[in-house]
């Protein structure tokens, strides 16, 4: 048990795919085989099961970087988790993303000062999981699906009063989140492996968007993707 996380040791899999919303939690849970809820404790919903007989668990970690590293913290440290796949919702900045895209986060820029406070001022690059980006290239194209892969940008302000974003947009940042920088800044401090898989739900610059009934299927590749590379990092 730790402050956040009321499981047993031993009640998560080394692999954990991480949404932001607890209510996706359980959607990805539907998806196990023999499911059992491991946390409750601030509606924060987790669940461990099978998928294709390999055990894989799933936690929600709300939303923003502190969010976020609150659980994964926890998960790596008291937990043992060895790899972590988030699986969320971005904004895009590019105009040839679209609505349901799929991306998989290579780097991850960010406005927050998470990593400088604790790198005693440096700039440290976060990067995905080698291994897990590449099983998530192999695993979308068995499925058939288009892939981006490229940097994103974790942002601290999701209602921003300045336009920051198109800064990252004309390096070639590909989407807005608020979590990845910080999920890949911990796993790497914790020797651990990580990657972001992300559907794109809305687009920034004219701020279409999918609906929240969308939203839930649109997200199906994703979920497929990520499920597919927790089971064959974890056989
Ligand atoms: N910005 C930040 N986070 C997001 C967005 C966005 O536009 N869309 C979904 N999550």
């Amino acid at each position: 048990m730790t402050v956040h996380l009321e499981a047993k040791p031993g009640d998560i899999a080394d692999t954990v795919l991480l949404p932001g919303d607890p209510l996706r939690a359980q959607a990805i849970a539907d998806r196990l085989d023999d499911a059992s809820c491991t946390n409750r404790v601030r509606g924060m919903l987790g669940f461990t099961g099978t998928f294709e007989g390999v055990r894989v668990s799933v936690q929600g970690t709300g939303m923003g970087l502190p969010s976020l590293s609150i659980y994964a913290h926890e998960l790596m440290v008291d937990y043992g988790v060895k790899r972590l796949i988030r699986v969320g919702t971005c904004g895009a900045m590019q105009p040839h993303l679209a609505l349901g895209d799929v991306i998989l986060a290579m780097t991850a820029s960010t406005d927050s000062n998470l990593n400088r406070r604790q790198l005693d001022g440096l700039d440290f690059a976060p990067c995905a999981s080698f291994a897990l980006l590449q099983a998530a290239v192999a695993a979308a194209a068995a499925l058939g699906l288009t892939v981006h892969v490229g940097g994103v940008f974790s942002s601290d302000v999701f209602y921003d009063d300045t336009e920051a974003w198109k800064r990252l947009a004309a390096y070639g940042t590909l989407v807005e989140e608020m979590e990845t920088s910080a999920l890949y800044s911990l796993a790497a401090k914790h020797g651990a492996e990580a990657l972001a898989i992300l559907t794109v739900s809305d687009l920034i610059a004219t701020g279409e968007a999918l609906s929240s009934a969308d939203r839930e299927q649109r997200c199906t590749a994703m979920i497929d993707v990520a499920l597919k590379v927790a089971a064959g990092a974890a056989s």
